[in-house]
């Protein structure tokens, strides 16, 4: 598995495991997390309110297992209060609410220092700087090696890329959500890497696109109605035999990319998608993919 390297030397599999749906049954969520290790995962993403802490909680305990194995970086995420009795969560990115979160999350994942720490969203109001110096504090104490933020609003990422040292930011790009493109250079030009989440787009990107499209989709997909959607996935699949080896080849193609975060709710899906990521397409044929879909822009939280 191709890897690639964040500013701080730190290296991430280029498909990395997103955790988020891994759910709280511990065995079935091992049988997952083994597949990514045997497919050469070696990046983790979680959040301490994935299942209010529960899924930190698995993530390190199984992971423990490959404790001696080297390069398995995990990345957790910051900035929501959460009660796991009454499943409240309300947002908060000061610094306090940092430095305290991080001891929690170490905690549950059973480590003492966290390779990659994540504001999990955040709006251009917040105080911006205040989250900076909480996560250059908590990488000058040791207990982080790097940081970043998941947003898909392009004035916070604007801010973070001129204002900090984030070294990743996550949002949702896959073939059909290809609205990060137009940001692209910028965080390329700063050594920032994406961790492109939702490759697959719930499923609909894969070998059972049209089962999921009428499962999943009756409402369509950002700007696509359900009528757009349903013609451009026929006419992607008249032209490619898989539509997972088509968004992980469109991902791959860009500088900018750390990791493709997928999720996956068996191991054969994940095997399925590893497969499909190992699947070379030209240039040619991913771009005349990429002239199927649409283009699409961010059009708020512009400035
Ligand atoms: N704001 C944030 O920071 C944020 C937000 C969302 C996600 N994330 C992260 O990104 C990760 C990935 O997000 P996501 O789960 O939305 O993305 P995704 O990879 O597009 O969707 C995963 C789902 O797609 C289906 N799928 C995957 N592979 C398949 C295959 N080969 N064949 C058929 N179906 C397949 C499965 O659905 P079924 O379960 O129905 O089988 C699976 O649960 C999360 O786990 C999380 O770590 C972060």
């Amino acid at each position: 598995m191709q890897k690639n390297i964040l500013k701080s030397g730190i290296e991430i599999s280029e498909v990395g495991l997103g955790c988020m749906s891994l759910g709280t049954d511990s065995n079935h969520a091992e049988t997952i997390i083994d597949e990514a290790i045997q497919q050469g995962i070696t990046y983790f993403d979680t959040a301490d309110l994935y299942d209010f802490g529960e899924n930190e909680k698995i993530v390190g305990k199984i992971l423990k297992k490959y404790q001696d194995q080297n390069g398995i970086v995990i990345g957790s995420k910051v900035g929501n209060h959460f009660n796991k009795e009454t499943k409240e969560h309300f947002w908060d990115p000061s610094k306090e609410h940092i430095m305290n979160s991080i001891k929690a999350s170490l905690q549950r994942l059973n480590i003492e220092q966290l390779d990659l720490y994540m504001l999990h969203g955040g709006t251009i109001e917040d105080n911006k700087d205040e989250s900076i110096e909480a996560f250059e504090r908590l990488k000058e104490e040791g207990l982080i090696k790097a940081y970043g933020i998941s947003s898909i609003r392009p004035n916070v990422i604007d801010y973070y890329l001129e204002n900090s040292n984030i070294e990743t930011i996550m949002m949702q790009f896959s073939l059909l959500d290809n609205r990060p493109e137009d940001l692209l250079e910028k965080i390329d030009q700063h050594d920032v890497k994406i961790l492109a989440r939702g490759p697959v787009s719930k499923g609909l990107l894969t070998g059972k696109s049209t089962e999921i499209l009428n499962k999943k989709f009756k409402d369509g997909f950002l700007e696509y109605n359900y009528n757009d959607l349903s013609d451009t996935i026929s006419q992607l699949n008249k032209e490619y035999d898989n539509l997972s080896a088509v968004t992980f080849n469109y991902l791959k193609s860009f500088n900018a990319l750390g990791s493709i975060i997928t999720g996956a709710s068996s191991p054969d899906q994940l095997k399925d998608s590893i497969q499909n990521y190992n699947q070379s397409l030209t240039e040619k044929e991913i771009k005349h993919a990429r002239a199927i879909v649409k283009n699409l822009e961010y059009t708020n939280h512009l400035s």
